[in-house]
C-alpha cells in the first residue's frame, strides 16, 4: 500500500504531547511565512532548510553481499541487490549564503535518494517509490523535540532570520521556559557551538548521519549513517574560501577518474534497550551499539555535467523527505513526526512560488 499514513509500531505507544499537533501545524505555517520572506516574488522560491545545492550526482546503493542475516531488512533483504540513486549535498543553513559565513562552519547535508525499491513505501514521491535518507554531518539533531523546534522557528520569524535569541533563557529568566526545556536549550548550544568548530573542506570527504531514529522491520531500532569508504580525511580549508567552496571542491574531485564510496552502516537497537525515541538530540554510543556496514554507495567519476544547468534544475526539483520510506524504515519520534508535514508544507510552497511566480 502507498501513501499510507504511519503505521502503529511498539516505538511511539507513547501518550503524545497534547499540543503537538498544533505545534507541528504552526511549524508548517511558519516554514511557509518564511519561505516567503527570504524569496519574495518575483524571486524563485527555493527549499525552507538546506536550499543551498552543492552539486547533485548521480550513485547506486548496493547491499554488502556479506550482510548479516539478522540485518537483511526492508532497504537491506537482498544481499548483493543493488539500486539506482541520487544524492544532493548541501548546507543546512535557511539562507544561500558564503559557505564560511561570518568564518564559522555550518551544518552540511547529504541526502540520498535510492530509486525504485519494492514494497509497502509510507509516502509516495512524485508516483515512484522511493527511499531517501537524509543526513547532516552530526551525529545528533541540535533540537530534542517539535516544541524546541517551534521556539526557534518563531525566533527566526520575529528576527529576521537570526536565531541568537533561541539561547536567551541561558543568560536571562524568559517566562514560560521551564527547567527542563532550559536543559535542553543549553544542549543545543552546545550542539551548535561543536559543529561550527568543525571544518568541512569537501563534502565528499566527511562523514553524515541520520540524527534521528527510524524503524529497522517489525521490532528494532536504527540510525543510519554514511562514511567514506576510506575513513574521513583530514580536513584543510583553502587559504581564502570563495563562496562556493564546497561546490567548487566537489566538482573538482569528480572530474578525476577515481569513483567515490561511502560506507553506508546502521547501528540496530530492540525493545528494552535505550532508544532515546523522543529525543533527536542525543546519540548512541557506538562502543555499545557499533555501527555496521550494511550497503556501499558509489559516485561513479568522472561526472563533468554536475554545474550544468539541466543537472542544477533537475536538483532543485528533486523533492527529499524522510518519510519517503518502506514502512520497514518508518521515522520514528516527535522531531521526524513534525518533518512529515513540514517536507511538505515546504515542498508545496516552492512548487507553486517557484520559477513561473
Ligand atoms: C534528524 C534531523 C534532520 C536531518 C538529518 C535533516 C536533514 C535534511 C537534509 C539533508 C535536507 C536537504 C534535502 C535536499 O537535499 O533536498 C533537509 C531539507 C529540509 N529539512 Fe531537514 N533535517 C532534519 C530535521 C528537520 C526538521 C526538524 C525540520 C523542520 C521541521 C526540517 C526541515 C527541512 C525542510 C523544510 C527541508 C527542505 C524540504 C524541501 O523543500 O524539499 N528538517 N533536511
Amino acid at each position: 500500500m502507498a501513501n499510507s499514513d504511519a503505521a502503529d509500531n511498539p516505538f511511539e505507544d507513547i501518550p503524545r504531547p497534547p499540543e503537538e499537533a498544533g505545534q507541528i501545524d504552526e511549524i508548517a505555517d511558519l516554514t511557509a511565512q518564511l519561505q516567503d520572506m527570504r524569496y519574495p516574488a518575483p524571486a524563485r522560491v527555493l527549499r525552507g532548510v538546506h536550499p543551498k545545492s552543492h552539486g547533485c550526482v548521480r550513485a547506486s546503493f548496493e547491499v554488502r553481499r556479506d550482510i548479516a542475516e539478522d540485518l537483511q531488512v526492508g532497504l537491506f533483504a537482498k544481499p548483493g541487490k543493488r539500486y539506482r540513486a541520487w544524492i544532493r549535498f548541501s548546507n543546512a543553513a535557511v539562507r544561500v549564503e558564503h559557505d564560511l559565513k561570518d568564518g564559522k562552519h555550518g551544518s552540511r547535508g547529504m541526502a540520498v535518494k535510492v530509486l525504485d525499491v519494492k514494497g509497502e513505501v509510507l509516502l509516495e514521491d512524485g508516483g515512484e517509490r522511493n527511499q531517501d535518507f537524509l543526513m547532516i554531518n552530526q551525529p545528533a539533531f541540535a533540537f530534542a523535540n517539535a516544541e524546541d523546534y517551534l521556539r526557534l522557528t518563531k525566533t527566526i520569524r520575529e528576527n529576521n532570520d537570526d536565531a541568537t535569541r533561541f539561547f536567551a533563557p541561558l543568560q536571562v529568566e524568559v517566562p514560560g521556559v521551564s527547567d527542563e526545556q532550559k536543559a535542553r536549550i543549553l544542549r543545543t548550544f552546545k550542539l551548535v557551538q561543536q559543529l561550527q568548530s568543525v571544518p568541512v573542506a569537501n563534502p565528499l570527504e566527511v562523514r553524515y548521519f541520520g540524527a534521528a531514529p527510524f524503524l529497522f522491520g517489525a521490532n528494532r531500532v536504527m540510525r543510519f549513517s554514511a562514511e567514506p569508504c576510506d575513513g574521513e580525511k583530514p580536513q584543510v580549508l583553502p587559504e581564502t574560501p570563495s563562496e562556493d567552496y564546497l561546490r567548487e571542491a566537489l566538482i573538482k574531485t569528480l572530474q578525476q577518474k577515481q569513483d567515490i564510496c561511502f560506507d553506508f552502516k546502521v547501528q540496530v537497537r530492540g525493545k528494552g534497550e535505550e532508544l532515546d525515541i523522543e529525543d533527536a538530540s542525543t546519540v548512541w554510543d557506538e562502543t555499545e551499539t557499533p555501527y555496521v556496514d550494511v550497503a556501499k554507495i558509489t559516485i561513479p567519476a568522472p561526472q563533468k555535467n554536475i554545474d550544468g544547468s539541466k543537472q542544477v534544475e533537475r536538483c532543485e526539483a528533486l523533492v527529499f523527505t524522510p518519510w519517503h520510506s518502506l514502512a520497514d524504515h518508518q521515522p520514528l519520534g516527535s522531531i521526524n513526526r513534525l518533518r512529515k508535514a513540514v517536507y511538505l508544507a515546504s515542498e508545496a510552497h516552492r512548487a507553486v512560488g517557484g520559477k513561473d511566480r
